[in-house]
């Protein structure tokens, strides 16, 4: 799979009672932005609608090995175009057929032809799943290099209580990502500030600025990509999160302080991405002001400085600035990366990047400039991201 494609996974269904969440999971990943192909034994026809997964991946079902493209060859062309194949649920039956090599239908044949992991989320009655011939088979899938998920302990759909019940599709979904991302950053958490700040004056004003958080943002995505678990406090702004990332809204600086200082315990690397106003109103009218002939005169306070704060913090994570100027780019931002103690900044000339879809960059660390050419944003990020994963490692 290449940076720019999102990974491509085959849903395999098979007999039992939680094909219905089957549905569930195949909506996560196209939320994610995953293309999906189902692919149903006949027994899970009997369970759950073809109609609903067909829906759901914008795609046609398959379930015969005779299939409908005229080459007979629906299972390699299937399993070459996948990154990944999951079974979910996987039934007893399944992965008998599986320990055994066999390929009597079009999933299990599939499966057989694959050249990519292969990951069983198993459900099925508890006394099934401790059989010593289910265990047996288990323990010889995972010997083949078979990846499992589940099943968990619970309420089954029999009325009985134990383990069998397949992972919830949140948790296979989670499963996955960590699978599909094992990056540069794998294992690492990125906490991410994106955005403005927006510091009110009355109830409909305030002071802001024009960062869009487009940087921000891509920078969330690229380090997601990486593999990391990526935490965005974001300023308001019109964009979507990232898919896997978690974002916490803000509006002040103030708030956009608390929730990184929340955030900031267990970070390994502290993007500071976000436009934050230097200085709030010392006092937010509780109604909105009415004008006047006479000027006005807003008195303003120093907000924290988060960075800086996270930088002197005893064990702080990597820390990397962000420098907007409009003059004397090179001079000032090394002068903010020294003040802030800072191994790495990022520098740009304000009028060409604010609200832009394309960003030309300088990276400021140790060993001095690196000059990132122009290129959209998310290329930059990535840029970005594989400069601090060299400085990591
Ligand atoms: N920053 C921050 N908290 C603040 C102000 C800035 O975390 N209260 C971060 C920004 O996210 C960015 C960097 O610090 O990474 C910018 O440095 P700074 O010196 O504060 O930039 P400006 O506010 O633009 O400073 P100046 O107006 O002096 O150019």
């Amino acid at each position: 799979m290449t940076d720019t494609q999102r990974a491509s996974i085959i849903l395999g269904i098979t007999g039992g009672v939680a094909a219905y969440k089957a549905a569930e999971l195949a909506r996560l990943w196209i939320k994610a932005g995953y293309s999906v192909q189902a692919v149903m034994t006949e027994a899970a026809t009997h369970f759950i609608g073809t109609a609903t997964l067909q829906a759901l991946t914008g795609k046609p079902v398959l379930t015969d090995l005779w299939g409908s493209s005229g080459s007979g060859m629906d299972h390699i062309h299937a399993s070459r175009q996948a990154d990944l194949i999951v079974v979910a649920p996987a039934s007893a039956d399944f992965m008998a057929k599986l320990v055994q090599g066999r390929a009597d239908d079009l999933l299990s044949t599939l499966c057989l032809a694959r050249d990519c992991p292969l990951l069983l989320a198993p459900a099925m009655n508890r006394e099934m799943w401790s059989n010593p011939a289910t265990q047996r088979n288990v323990a010889q899938l995972v010997e083949d290099g078979i990846g499992m998920i589940g099943p968990d302990s619970g309420e089954q759909a029999c009325g009985e209580t134990g383990v069998g019940r397949m992972s919830e599709p949140q948790a296979i979904f989670e499963a996955v990502e960590s699978l599909l991302h094992q990056g540069p950053l794998s294992g690492k958490k990125v906490l991410i500030t994106a955005g403005p700040t927006y510091e009110p004056i009355d109830p409909v004003r305030g002071i802001t600025n024009l960062s869009s958080g487009k940087m921000g943002y891509a920078l969330a995505a690229a380090a997601r990509e990486a593999g990391a678990k990526v935490v965005l406090v974001s300023g308001p702004t019109a964009l979507a999160t990232p898919a896997g990332v978690e974002r916490l809204n803000v509006t002040t600086a103030d708030e956009m302080f608390e929730a990184v200082m929340s955030a900031v315990t267990d970070a390994d690397v502290f993007f500071a991405v976000a436009a934050v106003a230097d200085y709030r109103p010392a006092e937010i009218g509780a109604q909105k002001m009415k004008k006047s002939e006479q000027p006005l005169t807003l008195n303003l306070l120093p907000n924290k400085d988060i960075l800086a704060s996270v930088a002197a913090m005893p064990k702080a994570p990597f820390c990397v600035g962000f420098a907007a100027e409009t003059e004397k780019l090179l001079e000032y931002a090394e002068a903010k990366r020294k003040k802030k103690k800072l191994p790495m900044l990022v520098a740009n000339l304000a009028q060409n990047t604010l609200g832009a879809d394309q960003a030309e960059l300088i990276v400021l660390d140790d060993d001095g400039q690196h000059p990132l050419p122009a290129a959209d944003k998310l290329s930059q990020a990535r840029r970005i991201i594989s400069h601090l994963s060299k400085l990591l490692s």
